[in-house]
């Protein structure tokens, strides 16, 4: 059969379906009303459109007999719901939204222009996009089309507002999602033609641009903006910036083009989300967030386990775009089809993950998917059910997901994170280091999450925000390779440290402007005089180097900056020992008290007990306490805070059983009783609630 022929009992039931979907759809007007949603859910992607509609209810039965409270629907389902152009075909979804409703479970609508049919690209081949090698795409795959090109914002448009107008008021249907993972750009004229009119509107003149991109450089002046290339690896740092500020407007805007349509025709308690993906950077996620009511992300361990660090920061990455909790919009169901090895995670680890991500703020875990589709790219990958329609070995654990989040939904309800300290993360930050790297093993997200992994078993919870959010309520802000200050970013910082918080600057920060060009003061540029010192010299390292001081006697590798201090309030607080003279002796971190405040500045990438000494060191004196006091390593706490006391949610990630003893008695949600300790089998969880002090 060929990949465009839809299957016989799909096609037969078309004829009759383009005729009733444009009449008011029954099922529809039947369902006036629906129960208020559960506070945490448990869902899955459904995809109905695959399945002869006589398969529906045995499938959402096993959903039911599972705790599912949720299907996300329709995301890929283009071509069945516009067959041709202008031809609407939604009573299939009707009928599926009515039939999920009737087993209590709740539709999430993705509209499908992630995967554009073949009359449309074949009609309007403008809107395929153009790969970096000027190569057209093709149908075949997904994500084939241009996210700037106006043809297929308006076919885009039409069918989400479809949608909006004929669900916009379902009572069983509790949001959108826009598009799904926008990832893939395009390099056709037409969209440089438009980043030329981007650089335009934002600098205003082509000598401003001359100036701010330092392009006397290799001759790189430009005399016309239509003079400009696209440049995504080895172009003038001003040139790789501005485009990836472009792709994050572009990608926004092709967003708001949907957004605007939905809502106009939505209720109000729809929210509008689209599923992001952690620590991706083709754009500013945090941007493109601002502009919806929800934020979302698929969450994958890929290869390998959960590591509990890296997956969390990725959590609260998330739940900082809006600053509040988000949903885990999939995950994987056991493994995933696309990483080198795709290993199970091991039995009870799916629910130990279920409950790291609603520890993070998560209020719904949805696994894609549900059922193996029988044909397409994806067959391999871990589902709820079978290709045969009968549950895999998996199932009974996510069941007990489902019980779990029945039993703790009721105190989990209206429970948000909140922290003490805050991580900053900056897409500026981590393009200009990845671009520049100066040492090939940098990474600056491994950056981060040197910081982040003692600073949050200290802590027990953190955030991760933008630069320019506000801070004053942290009493720490730990910002782990800065490279790029903006004036605002500066101002916000100093700001900061001023009104009597601790500032921490990790090695790189404070290098570069907003044009991605060098500061004209040594690191950390605008912030050397509040700090009462500066960065003499920054060196690569090929071999670790040792260091020593307040955070005891270790090494640092890849990267060590010397510092100096001009100040004679800035103490020093280590210093490298032996290497290639230059260092020898030197200042590796140092402090500056600033009234009530402090900013002190980490110059050397700290090896694991350097680094958990620092955050000992930093939380220390900024006064962070644990939000529930010590437990065995491995074992992780999350805290959710309402009302009605505090929730804390306890995962053994260790390889043995523990024991955690309580500050106080608790509630035990899920086993039931009053506890002064609880003992976790490995990937054991407890859900107490404290009540309030
Ligand atoms: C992404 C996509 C899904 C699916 C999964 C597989 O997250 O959004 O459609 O392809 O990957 O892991």
């Amino acid at each position: 059969m060929s990949k465009f022929r839809r299957p016989l009992w799909l096609s037969v039931s078309l004829c009759t379906l383009a005729i009733t979907s444009l009449l008011v759809p029954l099922a529809l007007r039947s369902q006036t009303t629906a129960p208020p949603p559960p506070a945490i859910l448990l869902g899955t992607a459904w995809y109905p459109e695959q399945w002869p509609e006589s398969r529906w209810d045995a499938d959402l039965t096993l959903m039911q007999e599972a705790g599912v409270h949720m299907v996300r629907v329709g995301e890929f389902a283009w071509s069945t719901m516009e067959p041709s152009e202008g031809q609407y075909n939604f009573a299939w979804l009707d009928r599926a939204i009515a039939a999920a409703a009737k087993h209590h479970i709740y539709t999430v609508l993705g509209t499908p222009t992630a995967a554009p049919p073949a009359w449309l690209t074949q009609k309007y081949p403008e809107t395929l996009r153009v790969y970096e090698d000027g190569r057209r795409a093709e149908h075949g795959n997904r994500q084939q089309f241009n996210f700037a090109n106006p043809k297929y914002r308006e076919l885009a448009r039409g069918i989400a507002e479809q949608m909006a107008k004929r669900y916009g008021h379902n009572p069983w249907v509790l949001g959108w999602q826009i598009d799904n993972e926008y990832a893939d750009v395009s390099f056709d004229p037409e969209t440089k033609a438009q980043f030329q009119q981007w650089l335009k509107a934002r600098y205003a003149t082509i000598d401003n641009l001359n100036v701010r991109w330092t392009t006397a450089y290799w001759s790189e002046t430009y005399s016309d903006w239509n003079q400009i290339p696209i440049e995504t690896r080895d172009g003038n740092p001003g040139l790789l910036l501005s485009w990836k500020r472009f792709v994050t407007d572009t990608w926004r805007s092709y967003q708001k083009n949907q957004l605007d349509v939905i809502r106009a025709s939505s209720d109000p308690r729809q929210f509008i989300t689209t599923n992001m993906m952690g620590w991706f950077d083709g754009y500013d996620l945090d941007i493109v967030c601002k502009d919806l009511d929800l934020a979302s992300w698929d969450d994958y361990v890929g290869e390998g386990q959960l590591d509990p660090a890296l997956n969390g920061a990725a959590h609260d990455l998330t739940r900082g775009f809006k600053g509040k909790n988000f949903w885990v919009m999939e995950t994987q169901p056991g493994f995933v089809d696309w990483a080198p090895i795709n290993n199970s995670l091991n039995k009870g680890e799916v629910r130990a993950m279920a409950w790291h991500d609603v520890g993070h703020g998560a209020d719904t875990v949805s696994y894609w998917q549900w059922r193996s589709d029988l044909n397409g790219q994806e067959e391999y990958h871990g589902t709820l059910v079978g290709p045969d329609g009968t549950p895999v070995p998996l199932y009974p654990e996510v069941q007990q997901v489902g019980r779990d989040f029945a039993m703790a939904s009721p105190v989990l309800a209206g429970t948000t994170v909140k922290s003490e300290v805050a991580i900053l993360h900056s897409y500026d930050s981590r393009w200009a280091i990845e671009w520049q790297k100066q040492n090939g093993e940098y990474n600056p997200v491994s950056e981060i999450i040197s910081y982040y992994r003692p600073l949050r078993a200290i802590t027990q919870s953190l955030d991760i925000v933008a630069p320019t959010n506000p801070l004053d309520h942290y009493k720490l802000v730990v910002a782990p390779g800065l490279n790029v200050i903006s004036d605002a970013v500066a101002k916000n910082l100093i700001e900061y440290v001023r009104q009597g918080g601790h500032l921490v600057l990790g090695q790189r920060s404070g290098m570069k402007n907003v044009d991605n060009g060098l500061q004209t003061e040594r690191q950390p540029g605008p912030l050397v005089d509040l700090l009462g010192g500066r960065v003499e010299q920054y060196y690569a390292l090929v071999h670790p180097v040792p260091v020593q001081g307040q955070f005891g006697s270790g090494e640092c590798s890849l990267w060590a900056e010397l510092l100096s201090t001009k100040d004679n309030q800035t103490e020093v607080l280590e210093t490298y020992g032996k290497s290639n003279g230059w260092l020898d002796g030197q200042p590796a971190a140092i402090t500056r008290q600033v009234g009530k405040g402090r900013i002190t500045y980490i110059g050397a990438w700290l090896d694991a007990d350097g680094m958990k000494a620092a955050a000992k060191w930093m939380t220390d004196i900024s006064g962070v306490k644990p939000a529930l006091g010590p437990v065995p390593d491995g074992v992780e706490v999350y805290p959710r805070y309402g009302d009605h006391g505090t929730v804390f949610i306890l995962v053994n990630f260790s390889k043995a059983e523990q024991t955690v003893p309580l500050p106080s008695a608790m509630r035990d949600i899920l086993e039931g009783g009053t506890k002064d300790f609880v003992t976790l089998p490995v990937y054991g969880v407890a859900v107490l609630l404290a009540p309030p002090q």
